[in-house]
């Protein structure tokens, strides 16, 4: 028999692009999502790529009883955790409300799997929780911590609420799944990365300036101690997040316990570098300005890949141009967004 995984957060960026492989690899897909930051359109695009409209429930995870409701009507077997805020500079000026939502939010959901006895769970992390890490690349036994803005807070909070529950409930299984920077997008250019107002993030923001959006990037410091001045991340295609994702929930099925696994590509690029790349997918140049550092970012950022593979039998195969590429078709075949 198929077996059913509630996705939290399953019309958001990362969610739908895991729903899709979920639904390729043969699984049965529930979403809860209560489209703060997606649309009700990302299902049909889902129907459009893999064939099958997945249910859909309207839910908001701080709400017990509907969400309750949700595990009375179907039989579930695991649940992959995206549901949550993710603005970074929000969390700073608005704490409770992240506290509220990321944590308290999780609290609802894992307390109602154990009442329902669904006991695998596969949890979005972030490199956050490894703070400015002594050295690169960042492997999963590093100190993590301090982070400096509360979503960082809440996603070691999370990590450390999940190993206390399984510290308790022996059966329960949980990967900890920590994202380098997920960019692309899915290569029918259906769905991918939606940003709210002015994109905080390097890729959506560069995208917008090839679209004619933004009249140039402004690139953040080019004194740091790296291959170009400017900064260093691991960026990640969303979708072969998201095939990371079908490796964890495999695992979670098979172990108790909690492990905590990165997900990255093993490989740095600059934010020139990167801004390059876009330019040659996009067939166009991308204006920029060097301006001061942000306040808070480091230098470089990337992960040691070796446990992923060893221990999920994953590793990323997309390349920085084929990042590009699909993100520039999904760019300019949805200008407006995920309406329809
Ligand atoms: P996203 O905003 O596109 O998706 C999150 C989804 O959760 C949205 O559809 C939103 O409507 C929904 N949601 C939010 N609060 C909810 C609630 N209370 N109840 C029900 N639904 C709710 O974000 P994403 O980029 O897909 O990120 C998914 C997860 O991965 C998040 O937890 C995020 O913190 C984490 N993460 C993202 C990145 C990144 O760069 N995108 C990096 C590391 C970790
Ligand atoms: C962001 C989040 C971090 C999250 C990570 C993974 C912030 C402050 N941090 O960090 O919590 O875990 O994504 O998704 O948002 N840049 C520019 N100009 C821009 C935007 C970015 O030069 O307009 C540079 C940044 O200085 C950085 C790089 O591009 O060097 C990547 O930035 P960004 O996409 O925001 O990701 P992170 O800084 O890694």
């Amino acid at each position: 028999m198929k077996k059913t995984i509630l996705v939290t957060g399953g019309t958001g960026y990362i969610g739908s692009h895991t729903v899709v492989e979920l639904i390729e690899a043969g699984y049965e897909v529930v979403i809860v999502d209560n489209l703060y930051n997606s649309s009700k359109a990302v299902l049909k695009r889902i129907e459009k790529i893999t064939g099958v409209l997945p249910k859909f429930y309207e839910v908001d995870i701080l709400d017990g009883p509907a969400l309750n409701q949700v595990f009375e009507e179907n039989h579930l077997d695991a649940v992959i955790h995206f549901a949550g805020y993710k603005a970074v500079g929000e969390s700073v000026s608005k704490p409770l409300t992240y506290y509220q939502n990321n944590i308290a939010g999780s609290l609802n959901l894992y307390e109602t799997m154990l009442k329902h006895q669904v006991y695998n769970l596969v949890f979005s992390s972030s490199a956050t929780v490894y703070g400015d890490p002594a050295s690169v690349p960042i492997c999963e036994d590093f100190p993590l911590g301090p982070t400096t803005n509360p979503y960082g807070t809440s996603k070691l909070y999370n990590e450390q609420i999940l190993r206390d529950v399984c510290k308790a409930y022996p059966e329960f299984s949980v990967v900890l799944l920590r994202y380098f920077n997920p960019i692309g997008a899915h290569q029918s250019g259906l769905i991918g990365e939606v940003p709210n107002g002015i994109p905080n993030n390097l890729l959506p923001y560069i995208a917008q300036v090839a679209i004619g959006k933004r009249e140039y990037l402004s690139v953040f410091g080019n004194d740091y101690d790296t291959v170009d001045g400017t900064g260093v991340r691991d960026y990640i295609h969303v979708v072969d997040l998201a095939l990371g994702h079908i490796k964890a929930i495999e695992y979670a099925f098979d172990h108790h316990g909690v492990e905590a696994v990165n997900l990255g590509t093993g490989h740095g690029y600059s934010v020139l570098q990167v801004k390059d790349a876009f330019a040659k997918a996009c067939g166009k140049e991308v204006a920029f300005k060097l301006v001061d550092r942000r306040p808070g970012d480091i230098a470089e950022c990337y992960a040691d890949t070796t446990k992923a593979k060893e221990v999920l039998g994953w590793s990323a195969q997309y390349d920085i141009d084929t990042m590009c590429q699909d993100s520039w078709r999904f760019q300019s075949m949805n200008p407006d967004g995920i309406n329809d």
